[in-house]
This record gives C-alpha cells, structure tokens and sequence, in this order.
C-alpha cells in the first residue's frame, strides 16, 4: 500500500486519541484557545490552561469538564506580559515532559493610545510575539524529553500584507494599532519558521509548526456559559459573515491538526481551507517574506536582547 493510500482523512470531528500526552496552550481560557482546549480535551489528553486568570482559568475547566467527559484539565498560572515570572510558570508546572505547546494567547488593540507591558514593551509585540519567544527556553527541556515534541505557533491572515520594520519593531516612532498587531503576528510567524531551521540544524526531535485559524468571531461560536454566551440576536446578525469566516470553535481546527497529526511536518503553515478564512484545516505555501533568513535571524537576535534570553532558547 502506497503512503498516500495509508494516509487517512483528517475529521475534525474525530480526532485520535491521544491518551498519555501532556499539551500547554497559551490563553487557553477563552476564545480559540478554549475551544482548541476543550477538542484536545476530549482525545484523552491532559490539557494545561496558560491563562494569567485563575477565576477565567476555572471557569474555562468546568466547562470543559462538562463538555467532555472524564476530560483532565489544569491551570498553569501565565502572563506573558511579565516575562521575568515565565520560569516559574513553567517549573511549577511540575512535569517530566510536554509533547506539545500551542502559543495562542494574543492581544489585539483596535484604538490608540500606544501601551506597553510592566517590563516596557509595546503591548501586542511585548505580549505576542516577545512573551512566546522567552517562554519557548522554559518548556524546550520538558519538549525534547517527550518522544516527538511540537511547538505550535497561532499567527494570522493579517500577517501575511506586513513586513517586519527591524529598526522600530515596537511601534515606538509610528504607532498604528493594526499593523502594529499584524506585525506582532508576522514575527511569531517568522519565529515559528526561524525555530524550525534551527531546531533542524540541531537535530532535535522538536517540531516547530505554524497555524491559523482564518477568521474566526464571537458571533459565530457556539455559547460556552460563562466562558463565552453568544445571544440569538448575535447570532442572527452573523449569519451573513459565516460565508466568509467561522466561528472560534472551527478557528481552532488548524491549531489542533498541528497539535495532533502525525503527517504533519516541521516548518509548514496550517490554515482553513477556503480562501484561507474557514473551513477544514489544510497545509498551505509559505509566503516567502515568512522566511527570509536574513529578516528571521535579525528578529531573533532582537529579541533575545529585549527578552535577555539564551541565545539558543533551551535547544541546542
Ligand atoms: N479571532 C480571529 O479571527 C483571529 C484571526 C487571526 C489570528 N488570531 C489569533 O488567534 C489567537 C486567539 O485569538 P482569539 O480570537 O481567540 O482571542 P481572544 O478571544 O481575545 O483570546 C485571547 C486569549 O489570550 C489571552 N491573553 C492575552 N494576553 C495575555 C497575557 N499577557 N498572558 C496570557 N494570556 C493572555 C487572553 O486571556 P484573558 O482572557 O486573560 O484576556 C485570552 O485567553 C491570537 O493569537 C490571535 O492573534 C485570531
């Protein structure tokens, strides 16, 4: 039988079990990050909720819990705003190893003023894309130790009209909250591809992959109470936008499908199927402005200086 025909149909409805494995997902107390929580909940998994609100954090497992029986769900205590409490997030977390981590959390600023995060950086840059890339050093140990490790980064459509401004990369001299934030996604895309020629040049078992989830609104995603309540008003009024978008629950197909295939490769780029806005997941081609290597290897050197991170970020 040939590779292709073993190959079995990806069902976003079916996932395998994945009973024994230990998965981190960042912001996983609302929005996609809940509902890619509560899909890999429900493989038999042991699901960690990074969530800075142990209130949300709560809330979020008990829905879980009752969505999916027997679902073994924790908090760990997360604000990747404040990147000098990142490591002992991580050790408390108290595992022996993590086969995945999904960098989901993400802040969106529609309006000005500019912000900025406790340690000074601008808010969606400092949050995004600077809190995920200190974060990776503190679980890269817990990933190598589990037998095929993922990092799976969640960067967006909105990155893919950006480039990078290496001398201002914190919005400092111009300001504009859209692409201040399509830029904080467009370098964690570019890390996400950088992790994965690295971790390759290291032979680690460690793959980094990216995803997104197209468009996905709260009009449009299935009520969770009291994590999230979408009225009947709400949802008449989406209806029109779900022919070009999805709701949360479907944004996190591509994320999951990164999480949990084994056909899935270091280094590809996960996003729904229909115009890149919604539908089942599908692999697709990288922008090349993705990958630039000259762009990529200047980002991380940056950061690292703004995150005062190893150099290596725990793999070598
Ligand atoms: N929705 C879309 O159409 C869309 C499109 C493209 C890409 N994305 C990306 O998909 C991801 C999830 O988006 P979403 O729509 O689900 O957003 P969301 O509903 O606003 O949820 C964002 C999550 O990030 C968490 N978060 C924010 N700042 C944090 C911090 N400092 N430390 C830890 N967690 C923090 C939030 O926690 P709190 O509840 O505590 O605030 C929340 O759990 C983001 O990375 C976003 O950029 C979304």
């Amino acid at each position: 039988m040939s590779s292709v025909s073993r190959r079995r149909t990806w069902n976003v409805h079916r996932l395998p079990p994945a009973e024994g494995r230990i998965f981190l997902i960042t912001g996983g107390n609302a929005g996609i990050g809940y509902f890619a929580a509560e899909q890999l909940a429900a493989t038999g998994a042991v699901v960690v909720l990074g969530s800075r609100d142990a209130a949300k954090a709560d809330a979020a497992m008990a829905s879980i819990r009752s969505h999916v029986a027997g679902a073994n769900v924790r908090h760990l205590q997360l604000d990747l705003a404040d990147l000098s409490s990142l490591k002992t997030a991580v050790d408390s977390l108290d595992l022996d190893h993590l086969d995945a981590v999904v960098y989901n959390a993400g802040v969106a600023l529609d309006d000005p003023p500019r912000r900025e995060t406790e340690d000074g950086h601008e808010l969606m840059f400092g949050t995004n894309h600077l809190g995920h890339f200190a974060l990776t050093q503190w679980p890269a140990p817990l990933l190598s130790a589990a037998p095929a490790g993922r990092i799976v980064t969640v960067g967006s459509f909105a990155a893919r009209s950006e480039r990078l401004d290496l001398g201002d990369l914190q919005s400092a001299r111009d300001y504009r909250p859209k692409r201040t934030y399509g830029r904080s996604k467009l370098a964690q895309m570019c890390f996400g591809f950088e992790l994965d020629r690295r971790l390759r040049g290291v032979g680690s078992t460690v793959l980094s992959v990216v995803a997104h989830p197209g468009g996905a609104l709260d009009s449009l995603t299935p009520s969770r109470p009291p994590v999230h309540v979408t009225t009947p008003g709400e949802r008449l009024r989406g209806l029109p936008t779900g022919l070009l978008v999805q709701g949360k629950d479907a944004g996190a197909w591509p994320a999951v499908r990164a999480v949990l295939d084994p056909e899935v490769r270091g280094g590809q780029l996960w996003g729904p199927r229909v115009f890149g806005l919604r539908g089942t997941p599908r692999c697709e081609t990288v922008p090349s402005h993705m990958t630039d290597p000259a762009v990529a290897a200047r980002l991380w050197a940056a950061s690292g200086e703004l995150a005062d991170t190893d150099p290596h970020l725990g793999f070598r």
